[in-house]
């Protein structure tokens, strides 16, 4: 674990050297656990946001997307029950003034033990988490003489809950001004609005409306990198169904997910899933699909059973009427008539998929050249879809006419797919650059282009280089990328 941890450091370095993430604010010494996406990042993110959007909106014909605002009327946020319940257990150490959340604080004292301690002490948390006992997990933390990793002393406050949301004033003057939140998911811009897509649309159900976007949530313990934010990206569906018909759904979710994102590179054996015991207020079945990221196995989805909590609760509070007429007949000849629907979620953080795809991607390599030497490289082995750059076009020289064959290939290529040029340094020194920042295909220019129109093109992943004619670039790259 201490290796992978260190080398979860080295990809942390490599995202910044290479223009993946920054530190938000870094020029004033960082905001934690806020995190901007540089060049490459950025590009990388939209990929992957474009193939989960394509993958629920185009291939889908009963799935539609909306882009719902992020400020919502403070009511939501009361009828979906965040005002409530969106809080974590957190205990305070009275030396060092830290709070953590108790299920972080728990869980890193539980990977000191052996693996039978470790498990008995997670179960018990589990146990105590699931019944709300906040003083049997302040005894849990004392009888196991968990420490601050500040103060070193275990002098603790009682366990409290903390709301994790984030409140702002919406209004032109503080007297006017009514309390509002920013959405901690993107989830309920989709209830408020299933009576408008359901009847605009014409949607017969089964159907889903997908949306990404950003959500916010005041993270105590924020760590890890891009893995726990405070401000972080969702890609959320909700899949309304008849009563009765969730579990069935709630399958085909479950595999139909995990399948999703083994079709953009992650190995099945690097997925797993995950039960939930203690289930969220408006889910009646729940589990998460895990990944196994460098610091261990941890939530990458949830696929969640809300039944009809959410459209009952803001029927309720709206006092307006939410439900969906069902003209279709049922397996005994009977319409089903008016009811609410049920709902099954699909909720993937964008940013957690982003570190899931780096983590799997950064390779360091080392080998012996035929001529005995040491060489070495770190290449970023993104799957040539999602990869931000598909293609390095590069001129072996600045002149001989080599430049202008180049940006006729450039002008080819560039409406199809991202395309990348550099004429400066040395041709090694040019792949190595795009081996780092993860291009699958390099072409070189030189001057047997001149004679018989042909290129090098070089393969990111086995660095083997060929010769092929250069009115083939275009379709050796598109090829790939479908
Ligand atoms: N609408 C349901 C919902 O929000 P969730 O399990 O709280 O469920 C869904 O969040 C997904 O959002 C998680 O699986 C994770 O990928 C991502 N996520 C949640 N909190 C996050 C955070 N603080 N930073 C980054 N991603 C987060």
């Amino acid at each position: 674990m201490a290796n992978e941890i260190n080398h979860f450091q080295e990809i942390i370095s490599h995202c910044k050297e290479y223009g993946y993430i920054f530190q938000s604010s870094e020029l004033y010494d960082g905001l934690s656990a806020v995190y901007d996406y540089g060049q490459m990042g950025a590009q990388l993110k939209k990929n992957l946001r474009d193939e989960w959007w394509k993958s629920m909106t185009q291939m889908h014909d009963n799935i539609v997307g909306i882009d719902a605002a992020i400020f919502m009327h403070p009511t939501v946020w009361k009828a979906s029950g965040h005002v409530d319940n969106f809080s974590d257990p957190m205990i305070d150490n009275k030396d060092s003034n830290k709070r953590y959340r108790v299920d972080h604080l728990i869980e890193a004292h539980a990977e000191t033990l052996g693996k039978i301690e470790a498990d008995a002490l997670i179960a018990e948390m589990d146990k105590l988490l699931s019944s709300d006992d906040l003083a049997g997990l302040k005894n849990l933390i004392e009888s196991n003489k968990i420490k601050c990793g500040i103060s070193k002393t275990s002098n603790w406050t009682d366990v409290r809950q903390f709301n994790l949301m984030f409140s702002t004033q919406i209004g032109s003057v503080a007297e006017e001004a009514d309390t509002i939140y920013l959405r901690p998911e993107t989830a309920q811009g989709i209830f408020v609005n299933f009576l408008n897509v359901q009847k605009t649309g014409r949607m017969k159900i089964p159907f889903g409306i997908a949306q990404t976007g950003k959500a916010f949530r005041n993270e105590i313990v924020a760590r890890q990198f891009i893995f726990r934010m405070r401000e972080f990206e969702q890609m959320e569906m909700q899949f309304f169904v008849r009563p009765g018909t969730q579990m069935e759904w709630y399958n085909y979710w479950k595999d139909a997910r995990k399948k999703w994102h083994e079709s953009i590179g992650i190995p099945s054996e690097k997925l797993r899933y995950h039960d939930h015991i203690k289930l969220a207020h408006y889910a009646d079945a729940a589990l998460d699909i895990e990944f196994e990221f460098p610091f261990g196995w941890k939530e990458l989805e949830g696929i969640h059973s809300r039944t009809d909590f959410d459209l009952s609760q803001h029927a309720k509070f709206s006092k307006k009427k939410i439900q969906y007429f069902d003209n279709d007949l049922n397996t005994e000849g009977k319409p089903y008539g008016n009811y609410t629907p049920y709902v099954l979620e699909t909720s993937v953080g964008l940013d957690r998929l982003f570190l899931t795809v780096i983590s799997l991607a950064y390779q360091e390599e080392n080998w012996t050249k035929e001529d005995g030497t040491e060489d070495s490289r770190v290449v970023m082995k993104i799957p040539a879809k999602i990869a931000p750059i598909k293609l390095a076009i590069l001129p072996l020289l600045k002149k001989d006419g080599l430049p202008e064959i180049a940006s006729e290939l450039m002008n080819q290529c560039k409406s199809k797919f991202h395309c990348f040029y550099e004429e400066k340094d040395a041709i090694g020194k040019r792949y190595r650059r795009m081996d780092a920042i993860g291009t699958p295909f390099c072409v070189t220019i030189d001057h047997q282009t001149k004679e018989d129109n042909t290129v090098t093109i070089r393969y990111r992943d086995t660095m083997i280089q060929e010769r092929i004619n250069m009115n083939d670039v275009l379709n050796v790259v598109s090829n790939a990328i479908v």
